[in-house]
């Protein structure tokens, strides 16, 4: 096939919920839809690992199986689409969110009965980034579940974005009955106990279709009225709109009973963008391109003392991998030949020797790639928007060898630079404080500088809320605030000032004394 047709038919995205939403059980069922598996209910042991915090043995075990389900591939209709794991659980850290700039959409899952989360707020402003188009699930309507139009007005309230029902539930709990499909003008009704396997539904053209009446009794007609609030309260699909970040599609259903996850999905083949153009410092590259180019979003190691390798995800932006391809990482003007790029159609493991833009593959890596390299087949390239964002988790190090100090900078210097961990290094004394946005990336830390490099290391609390990268119009400005504010700024991993708040309440009066200083939440890497 035309490498541009195969580049076309790529639809790669990744879920955004919060813990407990459903994202592990839709994923068994969009996998159950691209012929993944047999049986949903196969994907992974994540009871087993999710909540390890200290248990050495179930995190290798969780962290070995999740390489090989950070990226899931699978044809569905005339689309290959690519899903991205964004961890959420224990093992929730600086990759969720930088994952989310590698796709072109997110699937955003609201568990019904909770409505919007806190993680789903977040992970909403890190796709807000870049306008990623989002497509929402309303999961669990077999459950007894808040009002929908509620819900929906929760989303446009708090996430700050229009939602456009493409499905509306009917009934809900015990007596969910299915969904009616605003646009398409029909009703596709609900059997409980079949969300193992994909379902022969049943369908219902017309509203006023008295078969509707017959199939969920009363419910048509309250269905009928609701519709008329509904149509007249929320917004009309609109595909700019939803290219634009600005609008959702929204789907109900229950990813537990396998129903309305198969319109999710159709809605993203046919409304999702290809793979877009990507922002470098030189120039804009657009998917179309020939020449191969590519950037490293996540580095993940092998917790596995003996198979001490890391995997680089790569995100491709433009042209097309080969096997024995030559590339050029950019930050080095290194040139290595890729023979053993991972690549992630599952199931015909063996066949696939070539990637396409859209696509992800997995480098092999004893250390020498940093997350945010670019590779190319010979262009001078960096591309942007791989930021460091953050730390939300704060501690410090202590080390239990003072004469191993140069070790742990070292080691922690390498870890930062692989996107483990954040380091800071504070102005008036000695500390190395670590930063995070999930605890488990403290843990690993721990582990890897342990094994990696001989250091052992325990942690203390520190007095730090959030960090900001400050910048400033001059050097004189900057060199102004480092004066007043020198008890609160550190340097990073990087070299970059940065200011450790103590307290939120903090952070907003510094903000606001010092209006000439910008306090960045993400840093470019
Ligand atoms: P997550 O990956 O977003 O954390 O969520 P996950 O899919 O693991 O789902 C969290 C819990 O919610 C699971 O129950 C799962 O079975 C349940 N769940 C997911 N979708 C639905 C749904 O549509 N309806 C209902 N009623 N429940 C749903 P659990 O008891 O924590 O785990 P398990 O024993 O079922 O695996």
């Amino acid at each position: 096939m035309n490498p541009l047709d195969e580049i076309r038919k790529r639809r790669t995205f990744a879920i955004i919920s919060h813990p407990d939403a459903g994202k592990t059980t839709i994923t068994e069922k969009l996998l159950l839809y691209g012929n993944q598996i047999q049986m949903a209910g196969t994907v992974k042991g994540k009871k087993s690992g999710r909540h390890a915090t200290s248990d050495w043995m179930e995190m290798e075990k969780e962290r070995g199986i999740s390489v090989t389900t950070s990226v899931m591939q699978f044809p569905y209709r005339e689309a290959m689409v690519n899903l991205l794991d964004t961890p959420g659980h224990a093992d929730f850290s600086e990759d969720t969110y930088r994952t989310l700039t590698a796709v072109d959409a997110a699937l955003m899952v609201i568990d019904a009965a909770k409505g919007v989360e806190e993680r789903t707020i977040k992970l909403m402003e890190v796709c807000r980034l870049r306008d990623t188009p989002i497509l929402t699930f309303i999961n669990k309507l077999d459950r007894d579940v808040r009002e929908p139009i509620e819900v929906l007005d929760e989303i446009e309230d708090v996430l700050k974005i229009e939602c456009a029902p493409v499905t509306w539930p009917i009934g809900m709990g015990k007596s969910f009955k299915g969904v009616y499909n605003l646009l398409r003008d029909t009703t596709v009704l609900y059997q409980s106990g079949q969300g193992h396997a994909i379902q022969a539904v049943r369908e219902i053209k017309g509203l006023d279709n008295p078969e509707l009446d017959a199939a969920v009794g009363s419910y048509a007609d309250e269905l009928r009225e609701m519709l008329e609030l509904v149509r007249g309260a929320s917004h009309e699909f609109d595909l700019e709109r939803f290219l634009a970040g600005k609008l959702t599609p929204v789907f109900f259903g229950t990813a537990l009973g396998n129903f309305g996850v198969d319109h999710m999905l159709d809605g993203l083949v046919e409304w999702a963008p290809p793979p877009q153009p990507r922002a470098a410092i030189e120039r804009i590259v657009d998917a179309s391109e020939p020449k191969f180019t590519g950037f490293v979003f996540k580095i993940q190691a092998n917790m596995d003392p003996k198979h001490r390798d890391r995997v680089a995800f790569m995100r491709i932006c433009s042209g097309r991998y080969e096997k024995g391809i030559k590339l050029k990482q950019c930050r080095t003007g290194k040139d290595m030949r890729i023979a053993d790029a991972l690549t992630f159609l599952a199931g015909e493991r063996e066949n696939v020797e070539e990637a396409f833009a859209g696509d992800i593959i997995g480098l092999h890596n004893h250390g020498t790639i940093q997350i945010g390299d670019t590779f190319t087949e010979g262009e001078a390239l960096q591309f942007t928007g791989i930021p460091h964002f953050a730390p939300e988790l704060f501690r410090r190090v202590v080390l239990r060898d003072p004469l191993k100090s140069k070790q742990l900078h070292k080691g922690l210097t390498q870890l930062a630079e692989e996107g483990a961990t954040q380091v800071f290094f504070p102005l008036r004394n000695n500390d190395v404080i670590l930063g995070a946005v999930g605890t488990l990336q403290f843990d690993v830390v721990a582990h890897r500088l342990k094994h990696e490099y001989g250091v052992e290391c325990a942690y203390d609390v520190v007095n730090v809320a959030t960090a900001r990268w400050v910048e400033a119009a001059n050097e004189r400005e900057l060199e102004a605030f480092r004066a007043k504010a020198y008890d609160n700024l550190s340097i990073d991993g990087a070299g970059h000032l940065t200011y450790l708040a103590p307290t939120r309440v903090n952070l907003s009066l510094a903000e606001e004394r010092h209006p000439e200083i910008r306090f960045n939440e993400t840093r470019e890497i």
